[in-house]
């Protein structure tokens, strides 16, 4: 495997970037990555000298609500997340992009084993593997079919055990199985904290919920690590990718978009339950080309919110919770629209209501709510069919519902 991931540091080396970082507010949504001359892709740390160049802009997560899980504590221990805001920079040149994300979180979980109902803090950022059109971006999720995303995604993990290939994971953890004493027992032991690893570092490839598929030829060159600062109770990720690579070509645009998720361990966060931000553009400095995109991702929606929220009530909240006072018959029946606004872009918005078929959401577990089915399966093709009709075709109640959508957000956390 070529992929050359950085161990994780547990505490120490302090980053207190977040508290530092200017108030001033810049447009939200829009990165702008500095050129730099060398990124160490395999080594990338905070601590980088790269960064010094690199401003710094808030990126906002929100509580990812689409689905609601089988899991009665974690529901309650997320029911009420606010948003968080992080602090994003990045850096460009010719061969890599690298990001550095820094979010508060007052407690620090670190995965110890693999323990079922034990998760880990963890980030993760996501690039669609194409872009052409500004409009068509994959699923904020974890992309949709025919529109892929490469995601990076790393987690809070102690010293762990990977089966080494020889079939003896048994013996490489428990020292009582090797009769060994004295100075044996030390080097036994010193072995055996060399076949461990602190990290876990993963690339995936995405078209949608239950698709992502880890790669794992090395044909993706990245390398993340997160370090908490115990102090300031922040975590700082970094992560670091090839512009061109087997997967995706990066290094064609002037301008890319990317998206941070988070995890809380201690709220039992885990795959879809878990903080993430919309689609958000980086601008390469000095590169021409991607404003198309950027306008895409910045500009505010152009109808009329009120309008629009008469509209969406009357025609939507049946099947979809609009907030918490406005919640649907069934939490299964239909994403819950609680955060759609504050995950999801404008033309996203648009297009779900237009042309339901184009991006299909396919729910938690179709099989637990079968009189609740999110969508028909061709059985013979495997396609999916939204049981969602197309609401509305006229512009003007489309952007009006989208200005409403878009208001639809947790509030952020001071
Ligand atoms: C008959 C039930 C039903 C009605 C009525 C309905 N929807 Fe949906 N909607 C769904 C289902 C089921 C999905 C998930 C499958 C899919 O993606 O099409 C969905 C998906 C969506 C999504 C994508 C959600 C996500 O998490 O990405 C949006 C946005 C949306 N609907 C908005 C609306 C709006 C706005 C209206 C009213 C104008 C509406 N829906 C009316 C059932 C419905």
């Amino acid at each position: 495997m070529k992929t050359i991931i950085k161990s994780l540091i547990i505490a120490g080396l302090a980053t207190a970037t977040y508290a530092k970082s200017p108030a001033s507010a810049p447009a939200e949504n829009l990165i702008n990555a500095q050129r730099v001359s060398n990124i160490n892709i395999a080594n990338i740390s905070p601590n980088d000298s790269i960064w010094r160049s690199a401003k710094t802009a808030s990126v906002i997560l929100y509580p990812q609500t689409t689905i609601k899980l089988n899991d009665a504590k974690a529901n309650a221990a997320n029911k009420d997340n606010k948003a968080k805001v992080a602090k994003v920079s990045a850096v460009y040149n010719n061969s890599a992009i690298a990001f550095k994300i820094t979010w508060k979180d007052d407690t620090q979980s670190v995965q110890n084993g693999y323990k079922s109902d034990v998760y880990p803090d963890g980030f993760a950022m996501q690039v669609p593997v194409s872009f052409n059109d500004p409009k068509k971006l994959p699923y904020i999720g974890m992309g949709s079919e025919g529109r892929p995303v490469l995601v990076h995604l790393t987690k809070a993990v102690s010293l762990h055990y990977e089966p080494n290939g020889n079939g003896d994971i048994e013996h490489q953890i428990n020292p009582h199985n090797t009769n060994a004493f004295g100075s044996d027992l030390k080097n036994y032991d010193d072995k055996v904290n060399k076949l461990g690893k602190q990290t876990y570092s993963r690339a995936f490839i995405s078209e949608g919920f239950r698709s992502m598929t880890e790669i794992k030829d090395g044909s993706d060159t990245f390398g993340m690590k997160m370090v908490y600062d115990a102090k300031n109770k922040t975590w700082t990720g970094v992560v670091a990718k090839k512009l061109r690579d087997g997967e995706a070509d990066l290094s064609k645009y002037g301008a890319i978009p990317v998206s941070f998720a988070i995890w809380d361990g201690d709220k039992l966060n885990r795959g879809g339950v878990k903080r993430l931000s919309s689609w958000v553009a980086v601008k390469l400095q000095g590169k021409a080309g991607g404003d198309a995109l950027v306008k895409e991702l910045t500009s505010k929606p152009k109808g009329d919110a009120k309008a629009g929220q008469a509209q969406v009530e009357a025609m939507c909240a049946s099947c979809h919770t609009l907030s918490a006072a406005k919640q649907a018959t069934s939490a299964y029946m239909a994403p819950n629209l609680n955060n759609i606004g504050g995950y999801s872009t404008n033309a996203y918005l648009a297009e779900s209501i237009k042309d339901p078929e184009a991006v299909v959401v396919p729910g938690y577990n179709r099989n637990a709510h079968k009189s609740l089915a999110w969508y028909n399966l061709d059985a013979k093709t495997g396609k999916r069919t939204t049981i969602m009709p197309p609401m509305m075709s006229d512009d003007k109640s489309i952007n009006d519902a989208v200005a409403y959508l878009k208001t639809l957000k947790a509030e952020v956390e001071k």
